[in-house]
């Protein structure tokens, strides 16, 4: 269950089960109870267990795994299910992110499949969207991300869109120490949330829409007091438990 901004740290391939344990001593410590805002939680999918483990007693926090595979099962080595993903904890997952799109080569159509499994198997996608500099320069920033945004959604039925998560990670941004200014992250929100509108209609009036991309605890408050931005998807920022923590209280 989604309750005001959602802090999402997005771990990438950083953090053992070890790691994670340690991490999760010194986060618990700092991070007391919100009812207010979301927290979760995407560790590699070797460590969600170690995770899952330290966060036993705190169902105020919650798990999603970074990555999919659309089949339910078969012979896709290396790959792992929606199915998989939830039964060891998982309640989202990331779908579409840059490094998905940019470093492995994930196209639109991969992403409308494996939002649609998340969906089959009771898992929330998170959709990331974003544009790549040379889009961005070229004036190409909405078209990209709506082309996204419809790609990632395409066939799915209305309601299914209006319980998903949305991302906006400007490729630019994303590990740059390049963040976008709160007021253009809030013009690119508002063109998503008009598009969800024309998908979805007004059950996505409350689809939270996050914002990624260099988040830090100096930028937090004011990325997430700029309008249509509903919460944060924070990878380098989430690492440290004090640093992740502090953004988490904003
Ligand atoms: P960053 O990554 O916070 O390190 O820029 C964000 C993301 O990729 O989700």
């Amino acid at each position: 269950m989604i309750r005001g901004p959602v802090f999402a740290a997005n771990w990438k391939m950083n953090h053992t089960s070890r790691d994670a344990k340690t991490f999760m001593r010194t986060f618990l410590v700092q991070y007391a109870r919100r009812p207010d805002r979301t927290v979760i939680f995407f560790p590699p999918a070797l460590t969600l267990a170690s995770v899952a483990d330290a966060l036993k007693g705190r169902q105020d926090i919650l798990l999603g795994v970074q990555n999919i595979h659309w089949e339910a099962k078969g012979a896709f080595t290396g790959e792992q299910s929606a199915e998989m993903a939830k039964e060891a904890g998982a309640t989202f997952v990331l779908i579409g992110h840059s490094e998905r799109r940019h470093v492995f080569g994930e196209r639109d159509e991969e992403t409308q499949k494996k939002c649609a499994a998340a969906l089959r198997a009771g898992i929330t996608p998170l959709l990331c969207v974003g544009e790549k500099l040379e889009e961005r320069e070229r004036g190409e920033t909405d078209a990209v991300v709506l082309r996204q945004l419809r790609a990632g959604t395409a066939a799915l039925d209305p309601a299914a869109i209006g319980s998903m998560i949305i991302a906006y990670e400007p490729v630019w941004a994303i590990g740059t120490g390049k963040t976008a200014q709160p007021e253009d992250a809030s013009a690119v929100h508002s063109v998503i949330r008009r598009e969800l509108a024309v998908l979805a209609g007004d059950r996505t009036k409350e689809t939270p829409i996050l914002y990624g991309g260099s988040a830090n605890a100096g930028n937090a408050a004011a990325l997430i007091s700029a309008e249509n931005v509903d919460g944060l998807l924070v990878g380098g920022a989430s690492l440290e438990p004090e640093v992740w923590a502090s953004i988490a209280r904003t």
